[in-house]
């Protein structure tokens, strides 16, 4: 277990995410708690974390846990469903004092809204395959009769690393993804990666020309900011917000001007980047230090 000094209410928070797709949830917390100082870490040098086997990811998300808690932070969210499923217990058993957040398909709000039972869920290939994925699955479906149409999205993350949100590329890929899934029924569809809000646009346009039902897309960053919001408050670590206006910081593995174009073009913000090397720690080593 590390030591690390105590922070206070006035500490950053850290986000961080495979690259830029947490951007979406940062935007929900900034949205929510304007008063607060954020860090966000962009691993775009690893990105995608998708096709990675699920120890390298957990190896490079304790890595950027330690980084932020190192830089102060206060709590942590995981603004990545793959880094969630590889790395959340580890990351909670190493910070136990830590509010720490994770992200992970809205099958419980999609289950709400589905008319029909239908649910298509789009994630990474081993977000869908994860334990933790498979176990929320069985409980819902249940529960609920619900039916989950599963599609692994290889390659979409990438393009929207890329900012090609409207391309000829990223359209078709997103057809060959979502028009089967209509085709089977589904009146409600899960993003089930924080990349994909990015590409809400694109995807009702192609809902549209598909179908005529309507279609829900289910999103969790707000979710995600009001569950941060209560630990903060149960922890009575809130930034009481007498000290001026709210910080956010980047920081990423690849270029730093690629994550500042990403955050103007995305979300509108003006962030300081900075890029940065860490040196990641195998496992066993993260296993001996808890
Ligand atoms: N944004 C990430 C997620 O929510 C993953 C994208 C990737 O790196 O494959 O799963």
């Amino acid at each position: 277990m590390e030591t690390i000094s105590l922070p206070t209410p006035t500490s950053p928070i850290g986000i961080f995410d495979s690259g830029v797709g947490g951007l979406s949830v940062l935007r929900h917390i900034h949205a929510q708690l304007p008063q607060e100082h954020l860090l966000y870490f962009a691993d775009s040098g690893f990105a995608p974390y998708g096709d990675k086997p699920e120890h390298v990811v957990a190896e490079r998300s304790l890595a950027i846990a330690a980084f932020l808690v190192a830089r102060g932070a206060k709590a942590l969210v995981v603004a990545c469903n793959t880094a969630t499923v590889a790395a959340i217990s580890l990351i909670r058993q190493h910070y136990p004092d830590l509010p720490i957040v994770g992200v992970e398909p809205g099958l419980k709000p999609a289950a709400a809204a589905s008319r029909n039972g239908k649910v298509g869920v789009l994630a990474t290939e081993s977000t869908l395959a994860g334990a933790k994925f498979l176990q929320l699955r069985e409980q819902v479906a249940l529960a609920g009769k619900i039916e989950f149409l599963l599609q692994g999205c290889t390659g979409l993350a990438d393009q929207i690393e890329l900012g090609e949100l409207d391309s000829a590329a990223t359209t078709a890929m997103l057809e060959r993804y979502i028009v089967p899934l209509l085709d089977q029924g589904a009146d409600t569809l899960v993003l089930g990666c924080t990349h994909y809000p990015f590409v809400t646009a694109s995807i009702g346009a192609i809902v549209r020309a598909a179908t005529d039902r309507e279609v829900a897309l289910i999103d969790t960053g707000d979710a995600v900011a009001r569950q941060l919001a209560r630990l903060l408050t149960a922890a009575a670590c809130g930034n009481p917000g007498s000290q001026g206006p709210a910080r956010i910081e980047g920081f990423t593995s690849a270029s730093a001007t690629a994550l500042s174009v990403a955050f103007s073009s995305l979300l509108g913000i003006n962030a300081p980047v900075s890029e940065v090397e860490l040196a990641g720690k195998s496992l066993a080593q993260v296993n001996l230090d808890i």
